[in-house]
C-alpha cells in the first residue's frame, strides 16, 4: 500500500494537536499502519534541537537552519522510511511552518527557505527536482486573537506562544498564502467546536478519497 503524509499546521492555538489521536484512530480502523511525528523533533537529536529553538533567543537565520537540521534528520530517519513501509505518516507541523513562522512571523527571506527547502526535502530518486512534500496538509484556520485567548492562562508559553497577538497575524498571513499556493492545503474553520471541527476533517479526507466516507471515528 502507498504511502500517506499528512500534516497538520496553524498558528498556536489554533487546536490541530487535540484531533491527532482521533485522526490515527481512524486511519488503523481501516487496517493502516500509522507513524505519529512531530517538528521540530520526531528524533533524537531533532528533539534535543526543538528544546533549543523553542527557548534560546537567536537570529531568524540561525533559527531556521535549525529548523532545517533537525527535519533533515527527521525526513532521513523517520518520514521516508515509514512511506516506503506504506505508513500513513501523520506528522504535527512541517514546512510551511517555517514559512510561516521563520518567514512571514520574523521576516525572514522565504527564497533562503526555498533553498533550505531544497537541499532537505530532495528525493534524488524521484526525479531531478522532485521534493517530498505533504500529500495533504490540514491547516487549522483561526483568528490571532481567538487563539491568544485560548492560549491564555494555558501552560507556561514557549518563546513562539509568547509573541504578540501582531506577530501571529502575520503568521496566519503567512500560512493563507502558502495555502492559497498549494492544492493539498485543506482549510478547516478552527473557530467552531472541536466536534465540528472533527467533522470538517473527516469530510475533507473522504472528499479526498483518503478514507472511506462511512468510517465514523468521533474524536
Ligand atoms: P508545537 O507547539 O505546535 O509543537 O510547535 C512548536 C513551535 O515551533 C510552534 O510555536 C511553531 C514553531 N515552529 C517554527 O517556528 N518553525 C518550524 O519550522 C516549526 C516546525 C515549528
Amino acid at each position: 500500500m502507498k504511502g500517506l503524509f499528512l500534516t497538520l499546521e496553524g498558528i498556536d492555538g489554533a487546536g490541530k494537536s487535540s484531533h491527532i489521536d482521533a485522526l490515527e484512530a481512524l486511519f488503523k480502523a481501516q487496517g493502516r499502519q500509522v507513524t505519529r511525528t512531530r517538528e521540530p523533533g520526531g528524533t533524537p537529536l531533532a528533539e534535543a534541537l526543538r528544546a533549543q529553538i523553542l527557548e534560546q533567543p537567536m537570529d531568524a537565520l540561525t533559527e531556521s537552519l535549525l529548523v532545517f537540521a533537525a527535519r533533515r534528520d527527521h525526513v532521513v530517519r523517520v518520514i521516508e522510511p515509514a512511506l516506503a513501509r506504506g505508513d500513513i505518516v501523520l506528522c504535527d507541523r512541517f514546512t510551511d511552518a517555517t514559512f510561516a513562522y521563520q518567514g512571514a512571523g520574523r521576516g525572514f527571506d522565504p527564497s533562503v527557505l526555498s533553498t533550505l527547502e531544497q537541499w532537505v526535502q530532495a528525493q534524488p530518486d524521484s526525479g531531478v527536482h522532485a521534493l517530498l512534500q505533504p500529500d495533504i496538509t490540514v491547516w487549522f484556520d483561526l483568528p490571532p486573537e481567538t487563539a491568544a485567548e485560548r492560549l491564555a492562562g494555558a501552560r507556561l508559553p514557549d518563546k513562539f506562544e509568547s509573541q504578540p497577538v501582531e506577530f501571529f497575524r502575520r503568521v496566519a498571513a503567512g500560512y493563507a498564502q502558502r495555502a492559497a499556493s498549494a492544492p493539498r492545503f485543506v482549510r478547516i474553520d478552527a473557530n467552531q467546536s472541536r466536534e465540528q471541527v472533527w467533522q470538517q476533517i473527516e469530510a475533507a479526507l473522504a472528499e479526498r478519497g483518503f478514507v472511506a466516507s462511512d468510517s465514523g471515528g468521533a474524536p
